[in-house]
């Protein structure tokens, strides 16, 4: 197994180099579903970063609790300082989510925003399968992501210049050792989750989905 990435000394300025890059449109993408996970109630934020989303999440949804997960320290404490006034409904746990495994069960609502592009494809299957048994069954799963639209070929084109061009940031900037976007929708399929829906932002070079678990579908 590769070295765990460093985002440490990123959590400060994080929200800012987005902005700088892409504006409002990763906070966009994140947000696309929230209006529909209204009635979810408890979750799993995995490589939550600096709590943007949760904090986000937590105040539209007052019924719900959230854990999250993710392997730099800052990132979890920018998180709790941002997510302050609903403390008691949120838990943080430091830790290597290619190892993690949840101790609670009957999660309802799993998000994972701009994280699984830090697997790699038997990493993320490996996850999945790691999760899945902590789930409701009637769960649904989140998932924000950097995509190469297949047309047309001059946009798959430049959106692979793009990534490319991210990848080698966060490797000099973190030690990140992935090179290449998972093939998540794979990866769920062969879970047993079923796709409810799909919003592509930056012409799809930027995608929300929504995936439901197995026992729903
Ligand atoms: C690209 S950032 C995305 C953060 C946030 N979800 C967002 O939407 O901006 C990836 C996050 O995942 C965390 N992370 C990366 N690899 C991890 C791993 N193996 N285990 C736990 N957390 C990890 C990083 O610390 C970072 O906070």
């Amino acid at each position: 197994m590769s070295a765990i990435p460093s985002f440490d000394h990123l959590a400060a300025p994080y929200r800012w180099m987005e902005y700088f890059t892409f504006g409002p449109l990763l906070m966009r993408t994140r947000l696309a579903f929230l209006e529909e996970l209204k009635n979810s109630r408890r979750t799993l934020v995995l490589g939550d970063g600096d709590g943007r989303f949760t904090r986000a999440l937590l105040s539209a949804n007052p019924a719900l609790h959230v854990d999250a997960v993710d392997c730099s320290p800052s990132m979890l404490r920018a998180l709790a300082s941002r997510a302050a006034p609903f403390s008691r409904r949120l838990r943080t746990h430091c830790a290597d989510l290619r190892q993690w495994q949840p101790e609670a069960q009957g999660y309802d609502l799993v998000i994972t925003h701009f994280f699984l592009d830090c697997l790699n494809g038997d990493e993320l299957a490996a996850l999945v399968a790691r999760i899945l048994p902590a789930l409701a069954p009637h769960a649904r799963w989140v998932v924000s992501e950097f995509s190469i639209p297949p047309r047309p070929r001059m946009l798959a084109g430049l959106a692979r210049l793009l990534v490319a061009a991210l990848y080698f940031a966060f490797r000099i900037l973190t030690g990140l050792a992935v090179r290449q976007l998972p093939d998540h929708s794979s990866a769920f399929q062969r879970a047993g989750f079923t796709r409810l829906g799909r919003k592509n932002f930056l012409a799809g070079v930027l995608i929300a989905e929504l995936w439901s678990a197995p026992r729903l579908a």
